[in-house]
């Protein structure tokens, strides 16, 4: 299922990243920030079980959280997601996955696959982090590997997205939650997103551009 999550101060914070003004430290800043008030949403469904707190008054019972939470950041431009979600949830465990586009065939090529082991992955909530839902190529191949190694209850968590991505993911994983801030209008010739934000990656970390 598709949720945007609306708030003024994402969409005053997401009109900033689409201008072409904002320089990588804004656009880095303004990324992450979005993400942590997203992730306080996202994470509403999640179940606590109690737990026996001590404070310096008295015991009472508190909540901590029931399964672990694995943040799985997609190369390069989930990195840029993965501190503000880390801010709300410190204790996530984080796993990687390399994937880069084909410029001619636009099909994803994994180069890095890691993620947390000894830990119960049937249980765990996975958050698969990745900014630009474009052909959605990338996240199906990437949710797909993750579910071959046993992940379970994943959502999908992006920060603009298009119809052809979302199609996509809802085709082939319809168990998969999606996650976004923004619906954009369409791809592009090049399958950048329209009117999107650029090259996410390279906006993240400077590699070009001013
Ligand atoms: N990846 C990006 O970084 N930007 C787009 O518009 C589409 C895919």
């Amino acid at each position: 299922m598709l949720h945007i999550i609306k708030h003024p101060l994402i969409e005053t914070k997401l009109t900033k990243m689409r201008s072409v003004e904002t320089l990588h430290d804004e656009f880095r800043r303004n990324l992450n920030e979005i993400a942590s008030l997203m992730v306080y949403e996202i994470l509403r469904d999640y179940k606590t079980k109690p737990i026996k707190v001590k404070t310096p008054m008295t015991e009472t019972i508190g909540q901590t959280f029931d399964n672990e939470i694995v943040i799985i950041s997609i190369l390069r431009a989930g990195l840029g997601m993965t501190e503000g979600i880390l801010n709300l949830v410190p204790q996530a465990r984080i796993g990687h996955i390399g994937m880069s586009r084909d410029e001619k065939t636009f099909e994803p090529k994994e180069y890095f696959y890691k993620t947390p082991q000894e830990i119960n992955k049937k249980n765990s909530y996975v958050l698969v982090v990745d900014p630009m839902l474009a052909t959605g190529n990338t996240a199906t191949d990437a949710i797909t590997k993750l579910k071959v190694e046993g992940w379970k209850n994943i959502k999908l968590v992006c920060l603009v997205g298009v119809k052809e991505g979302i199609n996509q993911i809802e085709k082939v994983h319809p168990d998969v939650d999606i996650f976004l801030a923004a619906r954009d209008e369409k791809l592009d010739e090049h399958n950048y997103i329209l009117p999107g934000l650029g090259d996410a990656g390279d906006r993240i970390f400077g590699t070009k551009g001013k």
